[in-house]
């Protein structure tokens, strides 16, 4: 394990100028020494960003739950794997060992192999945070076959588009879940759903909320019996090292949602490498992410990248407001958490109940405090440092993205020394670019722009599922041979990151990815609504929050604005889920747009976000003078 943890400022420097000079040689030495192979790649590394292709430790031959799970047997079997707190702080905790989680997981891949799951097959997984959603990811990886978790907040609309793009032919869900004081019938959502999707055979459904559900039969069939007739054995699916692990869908430009695919051996080896040192696990530390498994932070740092290295990884199945605003300092407190990852909207959401509830509760076993998802604005940072960390627990402002499958930025704990707001130095292996507006690259400290990635690392997602066009424009087009994040960013003085926002049409509310699009697609659904435009404002707690300016179809007369108001937010959870509903509606007669008929986003978010006195130059407008009657009616 000689390379494997960072101890030391200098040998971060040392280890990183040798993952810049020879990737190559760098992530052969780290997936030989750490990782279990059926067969040694041929070759390391094959890119060209101008196609794009990306392609990892091609040739081996692998199967990443082996390295999840069987190989820690020997030595860790009952040792915990997964930690499952439940929603209520009244049900026990569930300690699963390595080798029940190994059990488990057989049992399900087995299941799935008995309804026809094979290698290559889609599958979506719609489960509360319950053991089965991470078992069931497993169980997808232990025979090849690719999951699409879709996270259990959306609405059946957002969920049936998944479900069909990649062609799942299961689902796999539960009765129900619990969310603190209420259960949300998820089985209900998903048969409303599959009015709409043919291609799929058979749903499995775990018993959690026991509510009284509909099961269509020879479709539906409960999981629990299934998996107790199932034996617990199976042999792993022996995959290609760029075989497609998983699906994962975010939120783009246009209202269709883009399928992240993530292939096997640089998946892996890069969320394995990443948790072990941006979180300096160390054996027998109990480590906790906050974040839902529906999310690509629960995937590679719930699931894979803590199980990879034989660590113990909290599942909590419920909300940081129950029973009280205490629950997470109480479980920090129970299982005596020593890595605590969590979002900004949270640490404001806490912060806003006071520090004191802190005194209740003992929190010295933490030693690392994470932060993703969003910017964390200095005075989150500051309380999470002095309330929480008490000073002591380096806090790591991770910046990553669905895309990149793994932490791209973030300082490195007791190595790197923190700064309030900034994710501080790029992580080993990664290659960041501040790039000006006309594609020229920012060279030298103290400047700010566009953030890209010079260089492939293992986990880049490597296609948009049934889109590669897609996948090239949107993410290798802007610059050239550069991998755009979509995000603002500076670098300081001494070198160090601060990623400023996103600079494209995604906003982020609560640390989740809202791209405008199908936000006004859903609002012009409506009868009497001609055009909307979304932009995001600054929120205390959600961080950004949405502000729609919508112009109606019969301008003149407005109806009951209540209710319409009401009306559009309801077809936005109808047709994405609660999250994206809007803060503040504004009618206006009209959008300001340029000459040839785009809305001009731009002076729109300057009015959200009361920056009037720097709307820049209007006059060009196809119709300047609703500028003006928009900021007179602001809310
Ligand atoms: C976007 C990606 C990374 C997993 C969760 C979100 C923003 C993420 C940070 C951070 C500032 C951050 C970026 C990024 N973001 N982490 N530490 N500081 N911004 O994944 O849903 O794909 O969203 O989240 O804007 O592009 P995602």
């Amino acid at each position: 394990m000689s390379n494997y943890h960072i101890k030391h400022l200098e040998e971060y420097f040392k280890v990183y100028r040798k993952s810049i000079r020879e990737p190559e040689v760098f992530w052969e030495e780290i997936a030989e020494e750490h990782f279990l192979w059926r067969k040694k790649w041929d070759k390391v590394l094959d890119w060209d960003f101008s196609k794009p292709e990306v392609k990892w430790f091609q040739g081996a031959k692998l199967n990443v739950t082996e390295n999840c799970i069987d190989r820690h047997l020997s030595t860790k079997a009952d040792k915990t794997a997964i930690l499952f707190e439940p929603n209520n702080p009244d049900e026990p905790a569930e300690h699963i060992s390595y080798k029940q989680l190994s059990e488990r997981v057989n049992q399900f891949a087995n299941v799935l192999k008995e309804h026809g799951i094979k290698k290559g097959d889609r599958v979506c997984i719609y489960v509360p945070m319950i053991p089965e959603l991470a078992i069931s990811l497993l169980a997808c990886a232990r025979i090849g076959a690719i999951h699409s978790v879709v996270f259990a907040g959306f609405s059946s609309t957002a969920l049936a588009t998944r479900i069909n793009d990649s062609d799942c032919k299961m689902v796999i869900t539960a009765d129900g879940s619990f969310r603190g004081k209420k259960s949300i019938d998820l089985k209900g959502i998903v048969d409303e759903a599959l009015e709409s999707c043919p291609g799929v055979e058979n749903v499995l459904v775990a018993k959690r909320t026991k509510a009284d559900i509909q099961m269509k039969e020879g479709r539906d069939k409960w999981l629990q019996p299934l998996l107790g007739n199932a034996s617990k054995e199976c042999n792993p699916e022996i995959m290609d090292a760029e075989d497609p692990l998983f699906i994962l869908y975010t939120s783009g430009s246009t209202g269709k949602p883009k399928g992240m695919v993530h292939t096997t051996a640089g998946y892996m080896v890069y969320t394995a490498y990443t948790f072990k040192n941006a979180f300096q696990y160390r054996e027998n530390d109990v480590y906790w992410c906050t974040a839902d498994i529906g999310w690509i932070t629960g995937h590679s740092y719930i699931v894979y990248g803590p199980l990879a290295n034989g660590a113990t990884t909290v599942l909590f199945e419920g909300v940081p407001s129950y029973p009280d605003f205490g629950r997470f300092w109480d479980i920090i407190q129970k299982h005596k958490i020593n890595q605590f990852y969590t979002a900004p909207t949270a640490i404001r959401a806490l912060a806003k109940h006071g520090a004191e509830l802190l005194d209740n509760y003992d929190l010295t076993s933490l030693k690392v405090l994470g932060s993703v998802g969003e910017p964390i604005n200095e005075e989150a940072w500051h309380w999470y440092n002095d309330n929480v960390g008490k000073g002591k627990s380096p806090i790591i402002d991770s910046w990553w993205q669905t895309e990149t499958g793994g932490i791209m930025i973030t300082p490195i704990p007791y190595v790197t020394p923190t700064k309030p707001t900034y994710a501080t130095l790029p992580f080993i292996g990664i290659q960041p670019a501040i790039m000006d507006e006309n594609g020229g690259e920012l060279k030298g400290n103290q400047v700010e722009g566009r953030l890209c990635i010079k260089f492939p690392w293992p986990s880049i997602a490597r296609t948009i599922w049934g889109n590669h066009q897609r996948y090239k424009e949107t993410y290798f087009s802007t610059y050239k041979d550069m991998y755009f994040t979509g995000d603002g960013a500076l670098r300081d003085e001494v070198g160090y990151y601060r990623i400023t926002g996103r600079v494209d049409d995604v906003i982020i509310v609560s640390g989740h990815n809202l791209g405008t699009a199908p936000i006004e697609d859903a609002i012009n659904e409506h009868p009497a609504i001609a055009e909307s435009a979304i932009v995001g404002f600054p929120h205390d707690i959600k961080g950004s929050a949405l502000y729609g300016y919508i112009t109606l179809k019969d301008s003149g007369e407005y109806r009951n604005h209540d209710n319409l108001e009401k009306e559009i937010n309801q077809l936005i959870t109808d047709r994405i889920g609660p999250i994206a509903k809007l803060d503040k509606i504004q009618f206006t007669e009209g959008l300001p747009k340029t000459r040839s008929g785009k809305i001009m986003r731009r002076i729109l978010r300057k009015i959200a976000c009361n920056e009037m006195d720097n709307l820049g130059d209007t006059s060009t407008l196809l119709n300047p003078e609703i500028v003006q009657r928009i900021i007179d009616h602001k809310l």
